[in-house]
C-alpha cells in the first residue's frame, strides 16, 4: 500500500524525534481549528447572555479573522528576528490570554477585543507552525509531517464541534467553550520552550555549530547533516526581508503563493466549515439533524486529511492538488444544480449532503494541506518568512471576505449562483496550477529554491 512507506519511514529511529517535534509545533494548528470552529456553537448562547445583536455576533467571528491578518503580518518579521521557536512560544501565551479573556468577558465589546487578541495568535501560528516543521523534517517525509499541522487544524475544528455539542445543556456553557482553548495554548507555550531552534534560522543568525547539532539529531547520519548544512549556508548569503520578497525576480513565486492562498478560500471552504448546518437546513432538514449531518462533514475532513498525509510524499503534491481541486469543482457544480432544481430539493435532499461530503473530501486531499505545505517549501530561505507572511495575510483576508459575505451573496445571486461562482474560481485555479505549479516532493528546500530560480531565468 502506497501510504505505508510514509508510516514506515516516519517511525524509523531518528525520525520519531522529528514526529514528536511536529506534534508539539502543530498544537498551534489545533488552536487555529478550535478557535475558528468553536464560535458557531457558542454564538447560540452568547447573544442573550451579553445582550449582543446581529452586528456583535458577526464581529465575534470577524474580529478573530482580522486579528489573524495582523498576526500573520507581524509574524513575518518575528519569525526572522526572534526565531520560529520563540514566536510560537509567544503565540501560545497569547492563546492562553485570549481564551481566558473571552471566557471572562462581561460585555460584547470585551468579547470582540478578546477574539481579536486570539486572532493575533491564530494568524501567527498558522504559518510559523508549518514553516518550523518543514525546516526540521527530512525531505523524504516532509510533505506528510508538515501536513500534521493541517490534520491538527481539522482536529481542532472537530473538537470544537464536539465540545459545543457536549456542553450545549450546561449553564455558562459558552464561557467554557471559549475558555477551554487555554489548555492547548499552555501546552504549546511550554512544549515549544523545550524544542530546538530551526537549523535554518540558526544558520541565518551565524550560529552554525548549533545548527549542525540540531541537524545531526534529525538526520540519519552526520554526512547527511553536513551536506544539508552546506546547502543552507550557500542560500543564506543572499539578502532577505519584505523588500527582497517584492523584487521583480521573486514575484512569480509570490504569485504562486497568493494564488494558492486565494484559491483555498475563494473555493468557499469556510462557508462549508462555518455554515454546514445552515446549508443543510436550506434543504429543509430540521436543525437537529442538520447539526448531526454537519458532524459527518467534520469527520470526513479529518479522515481524508489523514489519507493525504500518507500520500503526499508518495504521489506528490501536484497530482493531489489537481485531483482535489477538480473534485471540489464537480461537487460545487452539483450542489448548484441541486439548488437550481426545485424537484430535486423536494425529492432528494440527501444529494446536498453527498455534495458537501465529496466537496470536503476533495478539499482535504488537495487545497487544505497543499497550500500550507507548498508555501513552506517554495520560497528561498532569506525571504521565506516575509513571503509566507504575504501568502498567509492573503489567505486570512480572503477568508474574512468569503465568510462575511456568504449569506449576503446567496441573497444577491441565489444559492446556486453562489456555489457556481466558487466553482468558477476553482476552475481558474485549476488552470493556473496545471500550468505553473512546480512539484516539490523529494527535494531539499534549497534545491526547490534553486530550480525555481533557474526556471524563472529561462522563462
Ligand atoms: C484553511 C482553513 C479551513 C480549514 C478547513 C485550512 O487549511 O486554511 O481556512 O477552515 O483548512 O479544513
Amino acid at each position: 500500500m502506497p501510504g505505508m512507506d510514509f508510516l514506515r519511514e516516519a517511525f524509523r529511529g531518528g525520525n520519531r524525534y522529528v514526529l514528536r517535534l511536529a506534534i508539539v509545533a502543530a498544537l498551534g494548528g489545533f488552536l487555529f481549528g478550535y478557535d475558528t470552529g468553536v464560535i458557531s456553537g457558542a454564538l447560540l448562547f452568547i447573544g442573550k447572555d451579553l445582550g449582543a445583536g446581529e452586528f456583535d455576533e458577526q464581529a465575534f467571528v470577524g474580529a478573530l479573522l482580522i486579528g489573524a491578518v495582523l498576526g500573520a503580518l507581524v509574524a513575518g518579521w518575528a519569525a526572522d528576528a526572534l526565531s520560529r521557536r520563540r514566536t510560537k512560544i509567544i503565540a501560545g501565551v497569547i492563546y492562553v490570554v485570549g481564551a481566558l479573556a473571552s471566557a471572562l468577558a462581561q460585555t460584547a465589546p470585551e468579547l470582540i477585543a478578546a477574539r481579536f487578541v486570539l486572532g493575533l495568535a491564530v494568524g501567527t501560528a498558522s504559518f510559523v507552525a508549518p514553516m518550523y516543521i518543514s525546516e526540521l523534517a527530512p525531505k523524504r517525509i516532509r510533505g506528510g509531517v508538515t501536513s500534521f499541522n493541517q490534520l491538527m487544524i481539522v482536529s481542532g475544528i472537530l473538537a470544537a464541534y464536539i465540545v459545543n455539542w457536549a456542553l450545549k445543556d450546561t449553564t455558562e456553557n459558552w464561557r467554557w467553550m471559549l475558555g477551554l482553548g487555554a489548555l492547548p495554548g499552555l501546552a504549546l507555550a511550554i512544549g515549544m520552550y523545550f524544542q530546538p531552534f530551526s537549523p535554518r534560522w540558526l544558520v541565518e543568525k551565524g550560529r552554525k555549530d548549533e545548527a549542525r547539532e540540531v541537524l545531526c539529531k534529525v538526520r540519519k547520519s552526520e554526512d547527511e547533516a553536513d551536506e544539508e548544512l552546506a546547502e543552507i549556508e550557500q542560500e543564506t548569503s543572499e539578502e532577505g526581508g519584505f523588500r527582497e520578497a517584492l523584487r521583480p525576480q521573486v514575484r512569480p513565486l509570490i504569485a504562486i503563493g497568493l494564488v494558492l492562498a486565494f484559491a483555498q478560500q475563494f473555493i468557499g471552504v469556510n462557508t462549508v466549515i462555518y455554515y454546514a448546518p445552515k446549508i443543510l437546513s436550506f434543504t429543509g432538514v430540521g436543525s437537529g439533524s442538520a447539526i448531526t449531518q454537519a458532524l459527518s462533514v467534520g469527520i470526513t475532513n479529518f479522515v481524508f486529511t489523514g489519507i493525504a498525509i500518507l500520500l503526499l510524499d508518495r504521489v506528490g503534491r501536484r497530482p493531489l492538488l489537481l485531483a482535489g481541486t477538480a473534485g471540489c469543482v464537480v461537487s460545487l457544480a452539483a450542489l448548484g444544480a441541486f439548488f437550481a432544481s426545485s424537484s430535486l430539493q423536494h425529492d432528494a435532499s440527501w444529494i446536498a449532503l453527498v455534495c458537501l461530503i465529496t466537496y470536503i473530501a476533495s478539499f482535504a486531499i488537495g487545497l487544505g494541506p497543499v497550500f500550507w505545505l507548498m508555501i513552506s517549501e517554495i520560497f528561498p530561505l532569506p525571504i521565506r518568512s516575509s513571503a509566507m507572511s504575504i501568502s498567509t495575510v492573503g489567505n486570512w483576508t480572503a477568508n474574512f471576505l468569503v465568510s462575511s459575505f456568504f449569506l449576503t451573496l446567496t441573497s444577491a445571486i441565489t444559492r446556486e449562483g453562489t456555489f457556481w461562482l466558487y466553482g468558477g474560481f476553482g476552475i481558474a485555479a485549476l488552470v493556473f496550477f496545471a500550468l505553473r505549479l512546480p512539484e516539490t516532493k523529494d527535494r531539499s528546500l534549497e534545491q526547490i529554491g534553486r530550480d525555481l530560480d533557474t526556471a524563472e531565468q529561462a522563462a
